[in-house]
């Protein structure tokens, strides 16, 4: 067998372009050796240059010039995008419909190559080879409620190049909602700042999180009034001026969050996620649930609305401000009951003898084998799981295979326009 030459940084070379691939980039191969390919799309013919060899397995690249472009190819919204640019979005140069159908098939690929599934099952799901990621309504532009923009040398803030820890200054980034673009946040200059994460929440507060180098102090008294200015990234952040937590809303009920905690980026994907999980569990008065990794207790609340005062509702969740924020935002929903503490320890911990559904919505690491098998073990009709890491899913979707449950039904949420990312609700019966 003859080795494969490892491709030199910079070196370029002209690619046909494949599928797909989780990762926001698109597979091609060279001289027997496979190339990921960032700003490229399915069909093209593209100069890629590589950008990082991987030995043997693969290589990395982006497309600086485009041979032969895919009729999804459109002109992107941002200055700052492609090769080279800023590594926030990976899909700004496609149609937005092409986008959508990219990441179904990433998640139908992950689920055949590590879940175990055949094309057969993920057809009868509805994840065909031409399904479409589901749009959450706002367009593809300005969804972002949560933004972490680093601070280069310069003390300017932008945004890092792809798996760089450079940062490329920017003045403005079209994701962001119209709110946090008119903070004014990008126009100073941040000396002593390691980074800033913005907030602008769907109740109308607005949250600014500085992370500064050491032990820097930053001048924040001309920043305008209506900022909570918090201190540092530690968690949880200390209010340097007005509040450390702000208020959303979503699936009828208002919410509090840590300005650096958990809550989801998309304004339109609590309230869509929340609906979907009940839609799937149908969950009755008296019943008994579980809301693993539950943040500040969007899925319980929505559970223990359903299964009234005679059921019960155990949620649990490992960030004690979180977990915090779930009881007081859950505090007139008597069915619900949170732990704070860590998934793992709280499944071998707990007595309970019948438990009627199951909520997971873990990291992006997903729950892993040891959880998903603790889980089974409690023998729940139905399990919704929901994703935010399409491999991490079909790993334990082949997990809980193995114990008897089969996924059932699948939706695939484009809950991050323009990025890689996606959002699935998985539902999986015995
Ligand atoms: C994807 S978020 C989901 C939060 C919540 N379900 C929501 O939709 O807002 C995952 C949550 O799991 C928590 N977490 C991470 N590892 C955990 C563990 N081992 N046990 C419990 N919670 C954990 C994180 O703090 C985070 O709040």
């Amino acid at each position: 067998m003859t080795a494969t030459k490892a491709l030199p940084v910079g070196f370029e070379v002209e690619v046909e372009v494949g599928p797909v691939a989780h990762g926001g980039h698109c597979v091609a191969r060279h001289d027997g050796r496979v190339i990921f390919v960032r700003h490229s799309l399915p069909g093209e013919r593209v100069r890629a240059r590589i950008t990082s060899d991987r030995g043997k397995a693969y290589a990395l690249a982006e497309a600086v010039e485009v041979l032969r472009p895919s009729p999804d190819r459109v002109t992107p919204p941002c200055p700052y995008s492609g090769a080279g640019g800023c590594g926030g979005c990976d899909w700004q140069h496609a149609d937005p419909a092409a986008v959508r159908r990219g990441k179904a098939t990433v998640v139908r690929e992950q689920l055949l190559r590590l879940g175990g599934l055949s094309t057969d099952q993920l057809d009868v799901l509805g994840l065909t080879e031409n399904t479409e990621a589901e749009a959450l309504p706002g367009g593809p532009l300005g969804w972002r409620t949560r933004v972490r923009y680093a601070v280069g040398d310069d003390g300017r803030a932008g945004f890092h190049p792809h798996r760089s820890s450079t940062v490329l200054p920017i003045d403005d980034c079209l994701l962001a909602t119209d709110d946090i673009r008119q903070l004014g946040v990008l126009g100073r200059r941040y000396p002593d700042l390691a980074g800033i994460d913005v907030v602008s929440s769907s109740a109308g507060d607005h949250a600014v999180v500085l992370r500064p180098q050491g032990q820097a102090h930053v001048d924040v008294s001309d920043w305008p009034e209506n900022l909570a200015v918090l201190d540092g990234g530690a968690h949880p952040a200390v209010a340097r001026r007005g509040h450390n937590r702000v208020r959303e809303n979503a699936a009828g009920r208002r919410w509090l969050v840590h300005a650096d905690g958990f809550w989801q980026v998309h304004p339109a994907a609590a309230t869509i996620l929340s609906d979907a999980v009940i839609a799937e569990i149908d969950p009755r008065p008296g019943q008994t649930a579980l809301d693993l990794y539950c943040g500040v207790g969007l899925f319980a609340g929505a559970l223990g609305i359903q299964v009234g005062r005679h059921g019960k509702v155990y949620a649990v969740e490992s960030d004690r401000a979180a977990a915090d924020n779930a009881r007081r935002n859950l505090r007139d929903v008597p069915a619900v009951v949170v732990s704070s503490g860590g998934v793992g320890g709280w499944l071998r911990k707990t007595q309970i003898d019948k438990l009627d559904a199951v909520v997971l919505d873990p990291p992006r690491t997903g729950a892993g084998a040891a959880v998903c098998k603790q889980l089974a073990a409690l023998e729940p009709p139905v399990i919704c799981y929901v994703a935010c890491d399409p491999a991490a899913l079909a790993r334990d979707v082949k997990v809980l295979a193995g114990q008897g449950y089969r996924l059932t039904a699948l939706r695939v949420f484009d809950a991050f326009p323009m990025t890689h990312h996606i959002e699935c609700v998985a539902t999986l019966r015995v």
